[in-house]
């Protein structure tokens, strides 16, 4: 089976990650998409909201699971048995650091990194920039899914 990891923060997920997400379930046999628990980095959704969300909106591929890691990726797929990462490259921004993460990973376990580009509807967009636009009232309908969108709203109306 040809397994692969599509790991990040998903706080929240975007329509330009569920378009990677998407992508690449037509690729492999099955998708994981690996939530970080990060306790050090602050987030407006909790790991278990995240997870949820993920769950929601990416019901309709059969191929695709949600789980959660904290730790190091390449230990979360050696458990796993996952021998490749999925990643979106927006922009040459993202390149750099996404390299230097994709050679250290495969530095350390051999573990293998795929770039898909993103869709160019979605290249300019980030889960803190639709944070922020939420936050300050501005609109992101179609950038995130409906799911998604309806809670950021209930969420930053709570600050
Ligand atoms: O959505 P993000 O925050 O850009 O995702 C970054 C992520 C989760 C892919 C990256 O931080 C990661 O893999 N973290 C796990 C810790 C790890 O393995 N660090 C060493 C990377 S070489």
């Amino acid at each position: 089976m040809h397994r692969v990891v599509c790991p990040g923060s998903f706080d929240p997920v975007t329509n330009g990650h569920l378009d990677i997400i998407t992508r690449a379930s037509g690729l492999y046999d099955e998708v994981v998409v690996a939530v970080l628990i990060n306790v050090t980095k602050q987030s407006l959704f909790t790991v278990d909201e995240r997870v949820e969300m993920l769950t929601e909106v990416t019901a309709r591929c059969g191929n695709v699971r949600i789980d959660r890691f904290h730790g190091l990726l390449v230990d979360f797929c050696a458990a796993n048995g996952i021998t490749a990462v999925i990643k979106g490259l927006r922009a040459v921004t993202d390149f750099e650091y996404e390299m230097q993460m994709a050679q250290m990973n495969y530095r350390m376990a051999k573990v293998e990194t795929l770039f898909m580009t993103t869709n160019p509807l979605y290249s300019f967009l980030s889960s803190s920039l639709v944070k922020e636009i939420t936050r300050y009232g501005g609109d992101v309908s179609g950038l995130v899914p409906d799911p998604v969108l309806a809670r950021l709203r209930a969420r930053l109306a709570e600050e």
